[in-house]
C-alpha cells in the first residue's frame, strides 16, 4: 500500500476533520501518500483530489463540519458513473479509498470494492444519527446529543418562567438514538422514538398528572423519524388544555465543535482504517464494540437489521425517572 484517498460524504457530523486527520497522520507516518477527495463521491467523479501533506490537518482536530467538503451524489449509483471515478483513483496509483459517512456512503465503497479487485475500501461511521451497523456510536452522536442536551437545558428556562409544555424535535433519521439519550440526560418527561411505541392518550394524562403535581413545566422529545414536533402538539392537545410550544433543533444538531468523546473515537477509527488497509483488508466498515475496534463487512452491515443500541434496561430507566 502506496497511495489511499479518503473523502467524506452525506451529511456532515462533528469529528469528520478529526478522523480525515487521523488517517492522513498514520498513513503519511507509515511512508503512505495520501490524497483527499473534495466533496465526496462528486468530487471522484469531477477528479476533485488532491494530496494532502501533514500540516492539510493542522488545526482541523477541533473543528465542526468536513475540510474536504461533503455532498450527497445518487448518481454515483449508476455503473457508468462510478467507473470515472474509479478511473480517477487508478490513475494517480491510489489502491485504497477510506469513506467517512453514513450508510449510504458505505454503498458507494461496497460497489468499488465489488467492481475493482486493486483498490481496497474501509468505512469509517461518520453521522450524528448514530445508526450504523458495527459500532456502538457513530463519529458526531456524541457532540449532536450535547448540542440538544445545551439547547433543551436554555428551553427549559423560559417553559418554567411560562408554565408551558415544550415539543422538542430532533433528528437522526429513522433511528431514535438521539431522542432517546438526550431524553434521559435532560430529565424528559416523555421521549417519542421510532423504535418504540406510544399512546398520545397516555403522555397526555402523564403530562396532566405532572401539572396537578405542580410541575413548572414539561418537555417532550420526539424523533424526527417518528413524527414532527407539529403533529405531535396538534396530536397531545386534542386530550389536554396546556400551552404547548414546538421547538425543531434542525441543522444546529450537525455543526460545532466535536467532544472529546467524538474526537477520541474519530482518531481511534481513523487510525484504524489505515491498519486494515495496511494488513489488506477491504470492504468493511470500522466500529467501536464495548470499547473494542472491530470491523465489519460491509454485507454483514447491510444484511442484517437495524442494531439496537440500548438494553431494554435503559428503555425501562427512561420511565422510571421520568414519573
Ligand atoms: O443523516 C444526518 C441528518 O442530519 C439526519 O439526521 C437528517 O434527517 C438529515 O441528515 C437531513 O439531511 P439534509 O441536511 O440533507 O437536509
Amino acid at each position: 500500500m502506496k497511495k489511499i484517498a479518503v473523502l467524506t460524504s452525506g451529511g456532515d457530523s462533528p469529528g469528520m476533520n478529526a478522523a480525515i486527520r487521523a488517517v492522513v497522520r498514520k498513513a503519511i507516518y507509515h511512508n503512505i501518500e495520501v490524497y483527499g477527495v473534495y466533496q465526496g463521491y462528486l468530487g471522484l467523479i469531477n477528479d476533485d483530489i488532491h494530496k494532502l501533506e501533514l500540516g492539510s490537518v493542522g488545526d482541523t482536530i477541533q473543528r465542526g463540519g468536513t475540510f474536504l467538503y461533503s455532498a450527497r451524489c445518487p448518481e454515483f449509483k449508476e455503473k457508468d458513473v462510478r467507473a470515472k471515478g474509479i478511473e480517477n483513483l487508478r490513475k494517480r496509483g491510489i489502491e485504497g479509498l477510506v469513506v467517512i459517512g453514513g450508510d449510504g456512503s458505505y454503498r458507494g465503497a461496497q460497489r468499488i470494492s465489488e467492481e475493482c479487485k486493486d483498490i481496497q475500501t474501509i468505512g469509517i461511521p461518520g453521522t450524528i444519527d448514530n445508526d450504523i451497523n458495527g459500532t456502538d456510536f457513530t463519529i458526531g452522536f456524541d457532540t449532536a446529543l450535547n448540542t440538544i442536551i445545551d439547547s433543551v437545558d436554555k428551553i427549559r428556562d423560559t417553559a418554567s418562567s411560562h408554565a408551558r409544555t415544550f415539543i422538542i424535535e430532533v433528528m437522526g433519521r429513522d433511528c431514535g438514538d438521539l431522542a432517546l439519550w438526550s431524553g434521559l440526560a435532560v430529565g424528559a418527561e416523555t421521549i417519542i422514538t421510532p423504535e418504540t411505541s406510544y399512546d398520545m392518550k397516555d403522555i397526555a394524562e402523564k403530562i396532566q398528572h405532572g401539572i396537578d403535581r405542580g410541575k413548572k413545566h414539561s418537555i417532550i422529545i420526539v424523533a424526527e423519524g417518528c413524527m414532527t414536533g407539529d403533529s405531535c402538539a396538534s396530536e397531545l392537545t386534542k386530550y389536554i388544555n396546556v400551552d404547548a410550544r414546538v421547538s425543531v433543533l434542525g441543522h444546529i444538531q450537525r455543526g460545532g465543535s466535536p467532544t472529546g468523546a467524538d474526537r477520541v473515537l474519530a482518531s481511534r477509527l481513523g487510525g484504524y482504517a489505515v491498519e486494515l488497509l495496511m494488513s489488506g483488508d477491504s470492504a468493511k466498515g470500522v466500529g467501536i464494540k464495548d470499547n473494542k475496534l472491530i470491523a465489519t463487512d460491509f454485507n454483514t452491515i447491510f444484511n442484517g437489521s437495524s442494531e439496537v443500541k440500548y438494553t431494554q434496561r435503559m428503555l425501562d430507566l427512561t420511565k422510571e425517572l421520568s414519573i
